[in-house]
């Protein structure tokens, strides 16, 4: 059993989220932007392309990360890029990656059982960042190359390595 759920989030998770990212700035801020405010305007741009999840803490409720999946191109493509946070004081105990999977799994069920039908997963990681290089690589992602000014982050075109993953490479599927 999983120590954490995944859910979409809702107007009244706006109070928590802001406390969350707010305690959570000083390890965020180095890779992520800081939004603490950020909950309303992410949960109007939910469609077809961005669907975001929280992961939740089952004991407690608290909240223990949050993950976009987004740039969600279906067709002939069915790919998505994930981007993710973690928050204290959860961050480090396995949790976001417990959550991570949960993610990776709804991405890739079926719509039939209220998955996103994706086939690909993109994660895109600076070079430094060594936690989430290690999350990436827990959850299975293949390196697949690096990509020199590929985000704008903290003022400056920042350099990604790419992982990737496919749904004939999920342990689940
Ligand atoms: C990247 C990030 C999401 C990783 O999250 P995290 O909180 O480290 O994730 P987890 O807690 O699942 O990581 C597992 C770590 O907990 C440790 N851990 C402790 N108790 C554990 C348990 N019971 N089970 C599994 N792992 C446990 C693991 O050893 C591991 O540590 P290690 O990476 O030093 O080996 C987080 O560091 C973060 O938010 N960073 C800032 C934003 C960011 O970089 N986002 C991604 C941009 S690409």
């Amino acid at each position: 059993m999983t120590r954490v759920t995944i859910r979409t989030p809702k107007a009244s998770d706006a109070a928590g989220y802001a406390a969350a990212v707010r305690r959570s700035a000083a390890h965020i801020g180095r890779w992520n932007p800081v939004e603490p405010d950020g909950l309303p305007d992410l949960m109007q741009r939910q469609g077809p392309g961005l669907r975001t999840f929280l992961i939740v803490d089952r004991e407690d409720g608290g909240l223990v990360g949050k993950c976009n999946v987004s740039n969600i191109v279906m067709g002939r493509y069915c790919n998505a890029a994930l981007g993710y946070d973690s928050y204290l004081p959860y961050a480090g105990t396995g949790r976001m990656t417990e959550g991570m999977r949960l993610v990776v799994d709804r991405c890739f069920a079926d719509p039939s059982v209220g998955g996103l039908g994706l086939h690909r997963l993109e994660i895109s990681v600076q070079p430094e960042n060594d936690r989430s290089i290690a999350l990436a690589r827990r959850l299975g992602f293949r390196h697949e190359g690096f990509t020199p000014r590929m985000l704008f982050l903290d003022g400056a075109w920042r350099d990604h390595e790419r992982f990737a993953l496919t749904v004939e490479e999920w342990p689940t599927s």
